[in-house]
């Protein structure tokens, strides 16, 4: 059986992480061999990357070079590994997420996004990414009982620019994106999941 690598993207509160468990679970049960994992981060190096771009403060262009760091560390330790050997690898966070926060929220130019992605992984992309998209001032409220990192402190207008850009990445490319209306409720997000893991799994 072949791998597949699926991406899990959205603003911070629209609900990726709630379901992303329930996925990988139900992959498992479907029988396919799942590594779960996340971006930044998913590996030693790009964990300790995750907690400087998490917390500390940082030049833009510091921003961009250190996401694709951990990133080039994240595919070589496990993301490529995992596909070779045929298994299924879930990640909560790719390059998406690049475009649309470093890109379309904080105006990194896309041409030098996609420079970097293409030396980085430009043979290799998502075969499904999954878009929750939801109302930044929504996903305030639901983040709203947590203290906020240095991204979850950015105003509504940032993350409306942020959701523009993975909208128009979804546009782009409607073969890889599903957009899923995370304004509705659990069950039905989860049913339109399921039927599409019963697609792809064919
Ligand atoms: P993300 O991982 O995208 O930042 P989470 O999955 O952590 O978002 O969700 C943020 C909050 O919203 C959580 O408290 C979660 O329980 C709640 N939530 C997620 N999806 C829904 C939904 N469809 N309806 C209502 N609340 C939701
Ligand atoms: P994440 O752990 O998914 O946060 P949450 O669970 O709160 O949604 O992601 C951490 C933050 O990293 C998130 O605010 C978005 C940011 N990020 C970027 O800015 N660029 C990137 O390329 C990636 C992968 C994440």
């Amino acid at each position: 059986m072949k791998g597949r690598f699926i991406t899990f993207e959205g603003i911070d509160g629209a609900g990726k992480s709630t379901h992303i468990g329930w996925y990988v679970e139900r992959l498992r049960a479907l029988g396919r061999e799942v590594v779960h994992t996340r971006e930044p981060g998913g590996s030693a190096l790009a964990e300790s990357l995750r907690e400087l771009l998490l917390q500390r403060p940082m030049p833009l262009a510091s921003e961009l070079l250190l996401v694709f760091a951990a990133r080039q560390d994240h595919l070589e330790q496990r993301i490529r590994p995992a596909l070779a050997a045929g298994k299924w690898v879930v990640c909560d966070r790719f390059t998406d997420s690049t475009y649309a926060y470093q890109g379309a929220g904080r105006g990194a130019p896309l041409e030098r996004i996609a420079w970097l992605e293409a030396w980085v992984h430009g043979d290799l992309q998502p075969d499904r990414t999954y878009l929750f998209d939801l109302d930044p001032a929504l996903a305030a409220q639901r983040r709203a009982a947590h203290a906020p990192d240095r991204f979850e402190a950015e105003d509504t207008a940032f993350f409306e620019r942020v959701r523009q850009g993975y909208r128009r990445r979804a546009a782009a490319d409607p073969e890889r994106f599903r957009i899923l209306g995370s304004d509705r409720s659990l069950e039905i997000l989860r049913e339109l999941l399921e039927e599409d893991i019963v697609s792809i799994c064919k």
